[in-house]
């Protein structure tokens, strides 16, 4: 095991595991055959090893033109997430569905030294992609489904989860367990759909959804669990049919 793995093997909380941990693949799993086989098109191609495979390579910027972020490429998108999460003052980072590893891997290069960043996905093909291109120092991956995660409460200094929440099929659950696993003091950074004001753009917004399964969120949806949830610094920023959102855990 790399010594990411075993720190990250070290912050698993054992009365959350139902199975001791596999590390055969390069990454740690803890799901093993127990992962839910997703229901909808968006949710089947993330299985997809050609999907993985193609992701970081053009799949995640066609995304981000259909969504109409305006100009905001991967790279800028990363770079803003970095930020809104505070990333030089942050040593345990939780990047949530990260997929291939496209932002686990630029979050590593920006945590102070000796920082670590998990990245976690339910994906096998997802995390085997993200072990061929972006195993970095201070980057370790974990399958685990993010709607029950296997940390104790308040691990991380800081926890982001983009492009996910649209697919998974408990949205409200992921965010909630996001919160749990938060520390004090800590900031997340979310980027999820948005379905628009504009009541022939929420229609057609609407028909997409229940063709590909991809959840259209209302503007206060999110923003409504934080502030309920005692989030402090709220912020949200809405770009075409996508919203970021991010705030803090008061201290
Ligand atoms: C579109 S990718 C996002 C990758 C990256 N975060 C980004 O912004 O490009 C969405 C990921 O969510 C993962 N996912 C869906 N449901 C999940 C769940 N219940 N637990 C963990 N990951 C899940 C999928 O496997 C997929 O890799």
């Amino acid at each position: 095991m790399t010594d990411d793995l075993t720190r990250l093997r070290g912050l698993l909380d054992s009365t959350r595991l139902d199975r001791e941990p596999d590390d055969s693949a390069g990454y740690l799993d803890v799901l093993g055959d127990d992962g839910e086989q997703p229901r909808t098109v968006a949710g089947l191609a993330m299985r997809s090893g050609i999907v993985a495979s193609i992701y970081q390579r053009g799949w995640r910027q066609g995304l981000n033109l259909a969504m109409g972020t305006g100009g905001l490429g991967p790279s800028e998108e990363r770079r803003y997430a970095a930020e809104s999460l505070e990333l030089s003052k942050a040593s345990l980072v939780l990047d949530v569905a990260c997929g291939p590893g496209n932002f686990t891997h630029v979050f590593a290069s920006a945590v102070p030294q000796g920082g670590l960043v998990v990245g976690l996905d339910a994906s096998r093909a997802m995390l085997a992609q993200a072990v061929t291109d972006n195993v970095v120092p201070g980057a370790a991956y974990l399958r685990a489904d993010a709607r029950h995660m296997p940390f104790a409460d308040r691990t991380f200094d800081a926890i982001c989860c983009y492009a996910a929440l649209y697919l998974v099929p408990e949205p409200f659950t992921v965010l909630t367990d996001m919160l749990r696993v938060l520390a004090p003091g800590g900031r997340i950074a979310l980027m999820t759909s948005y379905r628009g004001s504009w009541e022939p753009q929420r229609l057609a917004r609407g028909a997409l959804s229940v063709l590909s399964g991809v959840r259209m969120f209302e503007q206060g949806e999110l923003t409504g669990v934080l502030r309920s949830a005692g989030m402090v610094d709220i912020e949200q920023e809405i770009r075409g049919a996508v919203q970021f959102v991010n705030a803090r855990r008061p201290l």
